[in-house]
């Protein structure tokens, strides 16, 4: 398929960047077919940055620091993204709470992975809390932003078991490992016009999702399209 047929990703992150290199890793083999056509990141010198310059991909960086307000910082990086056309906004990481106005604009194509199960733990310390709370089971779901924090409806999550021995450092490690699967994995079957947000739902092949969505195991044996 010619590049400019092909849709058209944006990725918003705030620092490391190891889901965007997933993102840049299928879309260059082919497995998610899609142009990541910019990386924009809210913090300069991050190394998602850096492994978006490697990739060739356009890095933009718009350091909130540089606004007066959130407001001020939400307008101009609204006014970026739809510049670059994208249909899909992927959050991997991206440590800023956005504006209602920001996500009203972008609801619907607007993305974002948080490292819990859904709606356990949403905001910071996900994996001391799951630990602290002795769950046998932690994980990672991709969701659809609403303007409530991490609070739009799951798409799609992964769990793994929670050892006795997990450190909150252990258990995020192997929970990225997990995310770097759906994350694209949701993306491809928002691309495929298989996922949508409708009426604060979202939908699988024309199916309501649960309250969790679904589960990851249960898609391995799935095509992708
Ligand atoms: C991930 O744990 C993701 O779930 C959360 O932020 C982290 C980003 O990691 N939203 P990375 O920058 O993709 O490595």
């Amino acid at each position: 398929m010619p590049e400019q047929d092909k849709p058209r990703l944006v990725v918003l992150i705030s620092g490391s960047g190891s889901n965007l290199q997933a993102f840049i890793d299928q879309c260059a083999d082919g497995t998610l077919p899609a142009d990541l056509v910019a990386v924009i990141s809210n913090r300069p010198g991050v190394k998602g940055l850096e492994r978006a310059e490697h990739a060739g991909v356009p890095a933009i960086t718009i350091d909130h620091k540089e606004f007066d307000s959130r407001e001020a910082f939400d307008i101009a990086l609204a006014e970026r993204i739809d510049a670059l056309q994208p249909d899909l906004v992927i959050l991997a990481g991206f440590m800023r709470i956005l504006t209602q106005d920001f996500v009203s604009r972008f609801m619907g194509k607007l993305l974002n992975i948080h490292p819990s199960l859904l709606p356990k733990y949403p905001g910071l310390n996900t994996h001391q809390r799951a630990i602290d709370a002795g769950d046998a089971v932690a994980g990672a779901t991709v969701h659809f932003v609403t303007p409530e924090l991490d609070g739009g409806p799951p798409v799609l999550r992964a769990e793994i078991p929670v050892e006795p021995e997990d450190t909150a450092d252990a258990l995020a490690a192997k929970i990225l490992v997990q995310e770097h699967k759906i994350y694209p994995l949701a993306a491809h079957w928002f691309l495929s016009q298989r996922l949508k947000l409708q009426d604060g739902s979202a939908y699988l092949d024309g199916d309501r999702l649960a309250e969790s969505g679904k589960l990851f195991a249960d898609t391995l044996l799935e095509q992708r399209s």
